[in-house]
């Protein structure tokens, strides 16, 4: 018989099925077997009668908890079962026998992260993933839908470009390279040629510390187009995560669930105007309504995140922070000019930060001077400098963090969640 999902065969609800997978749970008495099985799309109730598998008794006894198994059988709707169906076995193959498993309810966070590998099992960690796939998979459509061209980089590059301090360095023969901290001054050269551009990658930075919003290894989906400024950047940058978040909210309908969200929440969120405010009116807000006082000319800081996002439903756009304090490519805002041309989305309620971007600085004698400060050798950026001299343009971009998107509509304590085998300081086995 041709196997089919356990999905499918609920879906079909009678007659005969062929399904296989892991055992989820097993319980009985040595006349009986109630084994769940779980395969990718669901779990299911199976019976197994002694009668009719005398000689395969013993195996089926002694079956454990991820052992692998085909089976066939009738299958019936049955309300006491855990997901309203129940198969009857008549055929029962074991595929692959498991130890004792030593992941249960009980497991520490330490040991589960030691076992992550066999963590990714839990149905917890099953919803993210999916949510997480679908998340991604709208993403691409979107950019597809927009017109824009998929453009790869190197994840091994010359120079850093986010700031010295979190940048890994790796060994590259008899030189030195660092890790990608972002596709961006890339995705910069291309725009010349193909002028919509888009990508997704693992992304690095060496965080210093240990929180719950900060991986040393993530994946950053960014974008960079010629021509726009700020304002058609931060809009655009709004119906990208619009969109994904009505698809996801769409589509994962029963992973939501499992993990307590409310999808219709997020639909209306989705639906929502979300409001752009420049970084001193976040200030003042700080200020009236929560008694904070934050000087101008720093970033904000995870609490003044926190804080400034309980007032609000939506994300936000968090323009001209002080120009101060930016990466060496946000430009001056001509007008006020201790602000930069840039911004961050902030989450609503956890006030993580899930986006940045900015225009670009297309002035290389300040750049230059930017860099220097920062202990840098312009010279190492030349590659980046050119692409002001021929036929310079105006251009904007940003990076999504994904985890940070995934664990705001996911309502995850911890970004370690939202990626299958996080890289913190302290982790990075499995
Ligand atoms: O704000 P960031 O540092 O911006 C850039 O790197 C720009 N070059 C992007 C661009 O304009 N093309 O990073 C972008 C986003 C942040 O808003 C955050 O969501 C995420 O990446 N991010 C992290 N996510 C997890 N762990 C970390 N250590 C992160 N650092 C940044
Ligand atoms: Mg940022």
């Amino acid at each position: 018989m041709k196997f089919i999902s356990i999905k499918e065969a609920m879906k079909k609800g009678s007659g005969k099925v062929a399904v296989r997978g892991w055992v989820y749970r097993s319980r009985g008495s040595n006349k009986m077997k109630f084994i769940v099985l779980r395969d990718s799309s669901q779990t299911i109730q199976c019976v197994i009668k002694r009668e009719n598998f005398e000689d395969q008794w013993e195996e089926i006894d002694k079956l454990q908890v991820e052992a692998s198994v085909e089976i066939e059988g009738i299958i019936k709707a049955d309300k006491r079962a855990p997901t309203g169906y129940e198969i009857d076995v008549s055929e029962f193959v074991l595929v692959g026998e498991s130890d004792e498993f030593p992941l249960n309810q009980d497991s520490t966070e330490g040991i589960q992260a030691d076992n992550r590998h066999l963590h990714l099992r839990n149905s917890k960690m099953i919803a993210i993933m999916k949510i997480r796939s679908r998340y991604v998979q709208a993403r691409e459509e979107f950019f597809i839908k927009e017109k824009f061209y998929r453009f790869d980089t190197p994840v091994l590059q010359p120079t850093q470009s986010e700031g010295g301090s979190t940048v890994f360095e790796v060994k590259y023969y008899n030189s030195k390279s660092y890790l990608a901290q972002t596709w961006q001054l890339y995705g910069e050269a291309v725009i010349f040629a193909l002028e919509k551009v888009y990508n997704m990658g693992p992304t690095f930075r060496a965080e210093k510390s240990n929180t719950s919003r900060h991986l040393s290894e993530f994946w950053m989906a960014e974008m960079e187009v010629a021509w726009w400024n700020l304002e058609e950047v931060t809009e655009f940058a709004k119906k990208e995560i619009k969109y994904c978040i009505e698809v996801v909210a769409k589509d994962c309908v029963e992973e939501f669930k499992l993990l307590g969200v409310d999808v219709k929440n997020l639909l209306k969120i989705a639906k929502a105007k979300w409001p752009t405010i420049k970084y001193r009116e976040a200030l003042s807000i700080l200020k009236k309504k929560d008694g904070m006082k934050v000087m101008f000319g720093k970033d904000l800081r995870t609490i003044e995140e926190q804080k400034l996002m309980q007032h609000f439903e939506t994300p936000v756009v968090v323009t001209h922070y002080p120009r101060e304090v930016m990466a060496f490519y946000k430009p001056q805002d001509p007008k006020v000019k201790d602000e930069a041309l840039c911004f961050d989305m902030l989450a609503p309620g956890c006030g993580l930060e899930i986006v940045g971007g900015s225009e670009r600085s297309l002035d290389v004698k300040d750049m230059s001077e930017r860099l220097k400060k920062d202990k840098e050798d312009p010279k190492n950026y030349q590659f980046y400098f050119d692409l002001r001299k021929y036929g310079s343009v105006p251009h904007s971009g940003y990076g999504v963090g994904v985890e940070r998107v995934i664990q705001w509509i996911c309502g995850l304590d911890t970004i370690k969640e939202a990626i299958g085998f996080p890289r913190t300081m302290t982790r990075w086995t499995p």
